[in-house]
């Protein structure tokens, strides 16, 4: 049977590149070995025993490949994946057709999941753990439950921000994977075949180079990957070389740990405005213009793992290396 790919919500604005580039099978899915040597367990039993599989939440910054394994995931079991995200649902009454449109095994993906409205949110814990719902018909004294049995389907939600599920549809996820920012290694050999999807030439020093301020994350490599080719058709003679990625690099303000301007922002703010710390993360937010929940689940975790940022009981520090990184000296 072929298989079918719903969109209900166009979230970036490259996806039909970005579909191009992403691996269908876990054998072609580079980095996040831990998530993906489980999942291949998991898929294998599952398919053994002739069974769905478990419902999945991955977790993590964006663009590092949640929306990808979720493809590969339905690939694998050989399902259909419907795609949504919790913005796009508003009523219960969509969320329920969409369920009761799947068949047995699917996949519904449903990014943003921590977007869902709570009475939407509601429906689907039976629908997760019962595979039904319940459906009122009427209104007041009249009004009836009856209870729809749903396909056994696959739920694989993803969130950027873990700390704003609710418990109980959390709770209802048997698999938890959280995904991490990718090792200059693995963004090398990603950009290395992506390359070759495009067809160009690049060296194995310009990948690297573009690898190191691709700031771990496959989506942003993806992007300047793009970027950098453009850059090298015109001004250079088509390949990819260090001197290329640096010179394409540099103009798109992309700076040589890929840290991007909102980065620097926090940086420079923890700096000049609170004297490095320790601050509060409501403090920096603040400052910035930035929701704290996105400061601190998309934007730090890269700046606290490349040891930028330092987290201390009393608030954030801002590291030598940062105070380096930006050409700034301690007073
Ligand atoms: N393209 C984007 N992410 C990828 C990954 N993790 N492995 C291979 N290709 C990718």
């Amino acid at each position: 049977m072929a298989k079918r790919m719903i969109t209900t919500d166009l979230i970036e604005e490259d996806k039909g590149i970005e579909n191009t580039l992403r691996p269908q099978m876990l054998e072609d899915y580079i980095g996040q070995n831990k998530v993906k040597n489980n999942l291949k367990v998991y898929i294998e039993a599952a398919k053994q025993r002739k069974e769905s599989l478990d419902h999945v939440l991955f977790f993590g910054p964006p663009g590092l490949g949640k929306t990808t394994l979720a493809g590969i995931i339905a690939n694998e079991m050989g399902v259909n994946i419907k795609i949504t995200s919790g913005p796009a649902i508003e009523k219960p009454g969509e969320m329920a057709a969409i369920l009761n449109n799947l068949q047995e095994g699917d996949v519904l993906f449903v990014d943003e999941i921590h977007r869902l409205n709570r009475q939407v949110e509601e429906l689907l814990y039976p629908a997760m753990e019962d595979y039904a719902i319940d459906i009122v018909i009427g209104k007041g004294a009249t009004a009836k439950s009856i209870r729809l049995d749903l396909p056994r389907f696959t739920l694989v939600g993803a969130t950027t921000r873990a700390g704003m599920l609710t418990p109980p549809l959390r709770d209802r996820f048997g698999v938890v994977s959280h995904l991490e920012f990718y090792s200059v290694a693995d963004l090398k050999k990603i950009i290395l075949r992506s390359a070759e999807v495009f067809q160009v030439e690049i060296d194995k020093e310009g990948a690297e180079e573009m690898a190191r301020r691709s700031r771990g994350t496959p989506r942003l490599a993806n992007r300047l990957l793009r970027r950098v080719r453009d850059f090298a058709q015109v001004k250079y003679d088509g390949r990819i070389t260090k001197e290329v990625a640096q010179f394409a690099l540099d103009l798109l303000e992309v700076d040589r740990l890929g840290l991007d301007h909102i980065d620097r922002e926090i940086l420079t703010t923890m700096i000049e405005r609170f004297n490095g710390g320790p601050v509060g993360i409501e403090a920096i937010a603040t400052t910035i213009g930035e929701d704290v929940g996105t400061v601190e689940e998309v934007y730090e975790p890269y700046l606290v793992q490349n040891g930028l940022i330092l987290r201390t009981p009393r608030g954030r520090v801002a590291s030598d290396l940062a105070y380096g990184h930006l050409g700034l000296c301690r007073e």
